[in-house]
């Protein structure tokens, strides 16, 4: 039986997608969260706010011993979304940056990473301006084509790093694949999936061969864009063992607060990906049967150059739409200051939805030269569709583009 959340109609929008994962939401509810593990066999995880753990001696303690090494609270999120992700192991990072560069500490000075070309800017701000400070070589390469990530690899690569769908610009790449290629060239690399867009809901990247799944989990996972989070899962117990060691060495640990609001998140983290899917589908369909749109970038369209790949890949789409506005720099600017129920406002994966401009707000920090050539030009406009009504989104989506262009009313 599918065990998809939605019915009826609203579940053909899946049609063709990978099926399900198996007892994910009763997973996202359970595991991790076991009333026995408290003496008040509390049902919802307590915040455990304690620094520091009583030891029955010294050296013999209860699992516990200082909150950055190890928490209660943060402790049930880990464990909930290891289980999520098909892990054995998770662990949970101050933002995703502080989960970015934890994992690149993997590396020393001389090693290299091979970067898919269109990542989150600062993601591409971290590797290129931090990292390569650091003696780290950094390679950006269009990893939607294998022979392209190939001919990247050289002796001293030890870090493959891909986004799917990449931030802004939706591009797709084939995770089974691409690991395949990367771990025949070199078993030891350790190839990362950035999997803040799809979410633990719609795409599994350990079970295609990634070694790390990463996420912003400030976006998704937590869903309520209260909280600035960031998630690992791994499988390989050497690699959990140095990955944790860099957790509690490097200290970037998010507050038991946080870890309390992002387990909560995930409770629903099923039920609002499907409606996101399909307020997006719909408002992705909306735009590009619009004659003041350029362009529309969906994975969950048809027209989508990688649509056969995601339909395979993922068991469903995202909220994130990437469009070309008809006309200039103007005409994106009128559209978002005209949006009412959008927020202009960076980040995304909220219950709320959200707009930006990419070359202005989120990937400002990317070098012109690498935008244009990415195609993060002046109309370019993002969406992050919200849990609102679908009607209301497409009402607010046409009032300000009737705004941006009113010559064509
Ligand atoms: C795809 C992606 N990865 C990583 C990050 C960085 O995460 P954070 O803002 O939680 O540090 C972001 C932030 O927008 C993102 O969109």
């Amino acid at each position: 039986m599918d065990s998809r959340y939605t019915q009826g109609e609203e579940s053909d929008v899946f049609a063709g997608f990978a099926t399900a994962f198996k007892s994910f939401a009763t997973e996202a509810i359970h595991v991790g969260q076991e009333p026995e593990q408290w003496k008040s066999m509390a049902v919802v995880p307590p915040i455990s706010l304690s620094t520091t753990f009583k030891q029955f001696g010294p050296g013999r303690h209860a699992g516990f011993e200082y909150s950055r090494s190890g928490n209660p609270t943060r402790n049930c999120l880990e464990k909930a979304v290891a289980a999520l992700d098909g892990a054995q192991y998770c662990m949970a990072l101050a933002s995703g940056l502080a989960a970015t560069v934890t994992i690149t500490h993997l590396l020393k000075s001389g090693d290299g990473i091979v970067c898919m070309d269109d990542v989150y800017g600062g993601t591409n701000r971290y590797f290129n301006r931090v990292a390569t400070g650091l003696g780290i070589e950094v390679t950006l390469a269009d990893c939607t084509k294998p022979e392209v990530l190939k001919a990247a690899l050289k002796a001293n690569t030890k870090l493959v790093w891909l986004e799917t769908p990449s931030n802004p610009m939706m591009k797709v790449v084939d995770i089974k694949t691409s690991a395949e290629l990367v771990h025949e060239y070199n078993k030891d690399i350790v190839v990362v999936v950035d999997n803040t867009f799809m979410s633990a809901y719609f795409q599994r990247p350990l079970a295609l061969g990634a070694d790390v799944c990463m996420y912003s989990a400030t976006k998704y996972m937590n869903g309520h864009s209260d909280v600035v989070m960031g998630l690992v899962s791994v499988n390989r117990e050497e690699l959990y063992e140095r990955l944790k060691f860099l957790q509690n060495s490097l200290g970037g640990v998010p507050s038991p607060f946080d870890c309390f609001l992002c387990n909560r998140g995930l409770k629903t983290l099923h039920v609002r990906m499907e409606r996101h899917f399909k307020n997006a589908l719909a408002a992705a369909k909306f735009l590009e049967a619009d004659p003041r749109v350029e362009q529309v970038i969906y994975p969950g369209l048809p027209s989508h150059p990688q649509f056969e790949l995601v339909k395979r890949q993922c068991t469903g789409c995202p909220g994130m739409i990437t469009f070309y506005i008809k006309g200039k720099l103007e005409h994106a600017s009128t559209f978002l200051s005209n949006l009412k129920l959008f927020a202009v406002a960076e980040s995304l994966g909220g219950y709320e939805s959200l707009a930006e401009h990419p070359a202005i707000m989120t990937h400002a920090s990317v070098p012109e030269k690498e935008r244009d050539v990415l195609g993060i030009s002046d109309t370019l406009v993002r969406l992050s569709v919200g849990l609102e009504d679908e009607a209301d989104i497409i009402e607010d989506l046409d009032q300000a583009l009737s705004a941006a262009h009113p010559e064509k009313n």
